[in-house]
């Protein structure tokens, strides 16, 4: 099963009378396996949410396309059968006053009506054991009286009830403390074991690099570089993705030693075509499985092979 985003963009109308438009996601695409981590990585702002929202069909695309297999999601009858998601904050999901087990129960009664108590009873102590929770301590209490790393798990045990094929996790793991996190990210990764494709989106890098195959740096609602997770690590080319790790921004370095690297290059927007209304051009494959774009200030990816 694979799910692919092709040229996806959200704008949304914002001001008064909705006259102006804010462009949170723009032209992004990417494909997520099953049995593959990918994550989305970017500051505060940068789009990540409006596109986990778009895959969990929260929110409309406003241009482009999300297909599973093919099929425009819009489009997928039981869609939420193979696709759920587990969001930032835990205890924000929960009706306070219903206790876990009635939590599990609304799967229950939404997408298996005519499931026997003893079938959902072994369903559940299932997906119960699959996040490491014990039944007995969670089921009958209220939300308020689990932890946050339990709330977080109980919700992932919730998604797999439904035999899920992909896994939307926007910030699950900023709320836990240290320990919790480890639990939680290697719970990911048998759950990709098993088969699942995890879209992961954090604003933590190094939580990005410990679980996923494939990482996608949004900026601006935009992909600035994207590729297996080694490559972007290891050799990040866009001064955004070195800004984000932290590192010396070589680019710079390497532009003002060559005395004949063109302006235009280091100023692009869009290969020095100035305006507002350049087109993308799209990423560029700077080394096999990395892709680099370009930006509206500073960068430009032919550039940045150029450099390289
Ligand atoms: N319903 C909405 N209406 C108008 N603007 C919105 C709406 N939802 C999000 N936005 C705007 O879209 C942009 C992207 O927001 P989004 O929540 O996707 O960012 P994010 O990357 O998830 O940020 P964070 O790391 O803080 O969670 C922001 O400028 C935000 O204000
Ligand atoms: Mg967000």
């Amino acid at each position: 099963m694979m799910l692919r985003l092709d040229r996806v963009s959200k704008t949304f109308r914002t001001g008064s009378f909705g006259g102006r438009e804010l462009h949170a996601v723009r032209e992004v695409g990417f494909e997520v396996a099953q049995g593959e981590v990918v994550s989305l990585i970017g500051e505060s702002g940068s789009g990540k949410t409006t596109l986990g929202r778009m895959i969990l069909r929260l929110a409309a695309v406003s241009e482009g396309s999300i297909t599973l297999d093919g099929v425009d999601i819009a489009r997928q009858k039981d869609y939420y059968r193979s696709v759920q998601g587990v969001f930032q904050d835990p205890f924000s999901s929960y009706n306070p006053i219903f206790k876990a087990d009635r939590v599990l129960e609304m799967i229950r009664q939404r997408f298996f009506p005519s499931m026997g108590a003893a079938d959902w009873r072994a369903r559940v102590e299932s997906s119960l054991a699959a996040v490491r929770l014990d039944p007995g301590g969670v089921l009958g209490k209220y939300p308020h009286q689990l932890s946050g790393g339990q709330l977080q798990r109980l919700l992932i045990a919730r998604a797999l009830l439904l035999d899920i094929r992909m896994l939307v996790a926007d910030e699950i793991i900023s709320m836990l403390d240290a320990s919790t996190r480890i639990d939680v990210l290697n719970l990911l990764g048998e759950l990709k074991g098993r088969g699942l494709g995890i879209l992961f989106i954090t604003h933590d890098l190094s939580l990005g690099n410990y679980v996923s195959e494939k990482t996608v740096v949004l900026r601006s609602g935009r992909v600035v570089e994207m590729g297996r997770t080694e490559l972007v690590f290891g050799n990040p080319l866009h001064p955004y993705t070195r800004n984000l790790l932290g590192s010396v921004p070589r680019l710079h370095r390497r532009w003002s030693e060559e005395e004949d690297a063109p302006e235009e290059e280091a100023t692009c927007f869009y290969h020095g075509a100035a305006g507002r209304d350049a087109t993308w051009p799209g990423l560029v494959e700077a080394e096999p499985g990395h892709f680099v774009g370009c930006a509206t200030s500073g960068t430009c990816a032919p550039a940045l092979e150029l450099v390289r």
